[in-house]
């Protein structure tokens, strides 16, 4: 069986080690990984990755998202991807892809998985001069085996098949994230975190007069000028088409000295708890001088403001942005997450800050 990630050319300890020490070089030009292998090549009746072209394979990408999507088990979070989202997706260019077992002497078809991948347009660095360097980026997601099929390939050949599709859509650079345990065989992730939650009682009172919800347009205006001085930023600049598609909503807390610019994405998961939608953190950036009391309570209308916004009481956080210091109330401590390059490397060692429009 051959894994996704073997294709993948892992960083080196010594160069890890190098940069922890001395900083890493000055990021400039993404490498790409070696091209991934083509599958091998398949008796007719083996399984094969099509483009949901038509409604109704749409139609059987969420149905399929929605029965096998179980990311923590059974009680965990359910996709709630929907058929009109998936539409829009498509029509700003996102690839839903679905792998298949064909019918064969009397066993009939079966679905074995699905992956997704949608363009974000330009990926540029923060860092003043650095930030004229994009380059065309896509981000996967939506990444399922069924259930009884996991751990036999399946997942590989998706990953094989959509970063081959990518590359057909001229942009084989994609952003992924995984929740939980790193990937053994991915190298360094672009960057590593650990989530926080709260619940936000919907219909209080939002996040006060500090703070204001900003469009695509002015959010996108600020972000090179809050990271001016940040080399390690990475951000993206959606393409013009595909903003209608854009689901990320930027908050603005304007403190007394400084001020905080954040990005939430809706989940498209919703809570087994109570049956409500998740939206999670995209990015976290600072300017001026936050004391540390200051910014958990900024952070803390931010994301009132934001579940009150986008109707989603529960609320995923980056806990990098708050530093070292306990976890405040009311936040709770949830598991790692990854950030990984997929396709090619930035060399930023796994402590990139990211602003990401999905
Ligand atoms: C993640 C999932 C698709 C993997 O499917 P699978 O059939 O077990 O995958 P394979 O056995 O072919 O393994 C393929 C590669 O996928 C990688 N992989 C496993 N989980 C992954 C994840 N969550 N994200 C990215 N890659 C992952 C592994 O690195 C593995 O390669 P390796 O064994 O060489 O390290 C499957 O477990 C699943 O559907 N889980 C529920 C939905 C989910 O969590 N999706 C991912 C959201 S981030």
């Amino acid at each position: 069986m051959q894994h996704f990630w073997e294709s993948a050319s892992i960083t080196s300890i010594i160069d890890i080690l190098r940069a922890k020490l001395f900083g890493a070089p000055a990021p400039t030009k993404p490498r790409l990984l070696p091209a991934a292998t083509p599958l091998r090549s398949a008796p007719a009746q083996a399984p094969a990755l099509e483009f949901a072209r038509t409604p109704a394979q749409r139609a059987e990408y969420v149905a399929f998202l929605s029965t096998h999507f179980l990311t923590a088990g059974p009680n965990g979070p359910r996709s709630a991807l929907t058929a009109d989202t998936l539409e829009t997706l498509v029509d700003a260019g996102a690839r839903p892809l679905l792998y298949r077992q064909p019918a064969a002497a009397g066993v009939p078809e079966k679905l074995l998985g699905c992956i997704l991948s949608a363009p974000l347009g330009k990926l540029y660095r923060g860092g003043g001069v650095r930030g004229g360097t994009p380059f065309d980026v896509r981000l996967i997601r939506d990444f399922c085996v069924a259930t009884d099929q996991r751990g036999t390939g399946a997942g590989s050949a998706l990953l094989l098949g959509v970063l081959r599709d990518c590359g057909e859509q001229g942009a084989p650079y994609g952003i992924f994230l995984k929740e939980g345990a790193p990937l053994a065989r991915a190298g360094a992730p672009l960057r590593t975190s650990a989530w926080m939650w709260r619940r936000v009682a919907v219909g209080g009172p939002g996040g006060g007069p500090d703070v204001r919800e900003l469009s695509l347009g002015v959010a996108l205006d600020l972000v090179p000028i809050f990271g001016s001085t940040r080399p390690r930023l990475l951000y993206n600049r959606p393409v013009a088409g595909a903003t209608s598609a854009t689901a990320t909503r930027f908050f603005l807390y304007d403190g007394f000295r400084g001020a905080a610019l954040a990005a939430f994405t809706p989940a498209y998961q919703v809570h087994p708890r109570d049956g409500a939608a998740i939206i999670f953190q995209t990015g976290w950036l600072e300017t001026g001088e936050l004391l540390p009391t200051e910014r958990v309570a900024a952070l803390r209308k931010i994301t009132d403001a934001a579940a009150e916004a986008m109707g989603a009481p529960w609320v995923w956080a980056d806990r990098g942005c708050l530093g070292a210091a306990p976890l405040p109330a009311p936040w709770r401590a949830d598991g790692p997450f990854h950030w990984y390059a997929y396709g090619w490397t930035a060399d930023l060692y796994g402590d990139a800050e990211l602003f990401l429009v999905l």
